[in-house]
């Protein structure tokens, strides 16, 4: 059976009216699904796009509609008590301004106003509400008061129109709550007293980017390169590791959500292609260097986080190898593969911004710095894989990353998902950086 994400984990659900309320009956039969105890709360204009009768079968509770005929005796006070998230999805404008304003005129603006817990909300509107200064302020507001704010995507909305507005898909908004609540990093809205909404500093640099209607990762053609390779040995047998390919699918995920055209290579996985990726399979380090070579074409940034396999078998053999026949010992002769991030970090021209991961168990400074030497890099990111809680496999992982000066920055232990958001954040801001160093450069010549 595959794992619980939300086991035990309680949500308030809130709908508000907008066309999008359907998509929020899979969103809550997915939290359900993940282990969560779901309880729902909707306005009056949200029951008449979804009917309660649909929450309380997908719940398994009475709904909340009013703040007077109090659902099951739960009242809007009670309700976000033992709650660790509140998630109001979708999240109309003029819901978004009685939050800011702090009005409480039905069920779902009431339990907003006396939420004992973090909010997340996800906003969707036609294009024209949502870039009218009105909306922008207000969110801006509620940012700033610690809500998470998933800002809408781009795409066809309800009103016939096309443009930004639309709410994010249950997958990403699926992904974001798990991300804040299977952070094992002690956020600092858990110390607060249940007035207090948080503002802590990193799940403030994960809305930052999703807030602006137009993320930065707009424009770029990122590949990144994800999972374990495997060599044959004979028919039955490879040489692998033990890469899930989380991570690599994690920053795919999240790269996609922040507006970029991501290509991700995928050596042998279970895992799920993430929305708005395209996906390449293979299954050796050969393959994986043809693809990285016929996807690398105007690739502004290149992200190597599969695990490689440093060496194949040379000639592996056509028939299954029989253990009577080979006898005591068996030799196998190995040939180095081509490393595939140093490739790309050496291409002469059109090389992209290059970012390779590399996992260590000692020495991490020093092996930092010569990897970046070596390979050229433009940064690298190093897990330490002596610590089972991290790294391989697991859903959490620690991070530091080192460019060609030192560090840049150290990640605590966060999940996958979280920890993939900050790093395409920052490798698309260094990105950036060295674009601008690189023009100015060009000018002053
Ligand atoms: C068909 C239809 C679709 C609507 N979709 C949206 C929407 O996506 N976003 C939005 O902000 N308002 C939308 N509205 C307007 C809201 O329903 C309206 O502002 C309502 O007062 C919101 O109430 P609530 O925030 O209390 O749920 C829509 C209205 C209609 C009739």
């Amino acid at each position: 059976m595959s794992q619980l994400l939300l086991q035990n984990r309680k949500i308030v659900l809130a709908i508000t009216g907008g066309i999008a309320a359907y998509k929020t009956c899979e969103l809550c039969r997915k939290l359900i699904k993940n282990g969560a105890q779901v309880r729902v709360v909707m306005t009056e204009a949200a029951c008449k796009f979804v009917t309660p009768a649909t929450f309380a079968a997908l719940s398994h509770h009475e709904v909340m509609t009013d703040v007077f005929g109090d659902a099951e005796g739960i009242d809007h006070i009670a309700i976000t008590n033992d709650a660790d998230l509140l998630v109001v999805a979708p999240a109309t404008a003029n819901s978004l301004a009685k939050f800011a304003c702090g009005i409480a005129d039905n069920a779902v603006t009431t339990t907003v106003l006396a939420s004992a817990c973090p909010v997340v909300v996800a906003p969707a509107m036609n294009t024209r509400m949502l870039i009218n200064p009105a909306t922008k302020a207000n969110l801006k507001t509620l940012q700033e008061r610690g809500f998470y704010i998933i800002a809408p995507e781009e795409g066809d909305l309800a009103c016939g129109d096309s443009g930004m507005g639309r709410m994010r898909n249950v997958d990403d908004i699926f992904a974001y709550i798990c991300a804040l609540l299977n952070d094992h990093v002690a956020l600092p809205y858990q110390a607060l007293p249940p007035t207090c909404l948080p503002s802590p500093q990193e799940p403030a640099a994960l809305t930052q980017t999703k807030l602006l209607p137009k993320s930065h990762g707009a424009g770029l053609k990122i590949v990144i390169t994800a999972g374990p390779t495997e060599e044959s040995i004979d028919p039955a047998r490879v040489i692998t590791n033990k890469s899930s390919g989380k991570m690599g699918y994690a920053l795919a995920q999240m790269a996609a959500t922040m507006g970029a055209d991501v290509t991700l290579i995928s050596g042998p996985t279970h895992l799920a292609t993430p929305n708005n990726v395209k996906r390449v399979d293979v299954t050796t380090a050969s393959q994986m260097l043809d693809a990285v070579k016929s996807q690398i074409g105007q690739a502004n940034i290149v992200i190597g986080c599969a695990a490689v396999a440093d060496y194949r078998v040379i000639e592996p053999m056509s028939t299954k190898l029989k253990k009577e026949e080979t006898g005591e010992f068996l030799t196998l002769e190995l040939v180095k593969n081509e490393d595939i991030i140093s490739y790309v970090g050496h291409l002469d021209e059109d090389r992209p911004f290059t970012v390779g991961f590399a996992a260590e168990t000692d020495h991490f400074e020093e092996n930092a710095r010569e990897k970046i030497a070596n390979k050229n890099l433009d940064l690298i990111v190093l897990n330490d894989v002596s610590d089972p809680e991290i790294g391989f496999n697991s859903n959490d992982n620690a991070a530091t990353v080192y460019g060609p000066n030192g560090i840049v920055t150290s990640f605590g232990k966060m999940s996958k998902v979280k920890l993939a958001d900050l790093l395409i954040e920052l490798i698309i801001a260094e990105y950036k950086a060295k674009k601008h160093q690189e023009q100015d450069d060009s000018k002053s010549k």
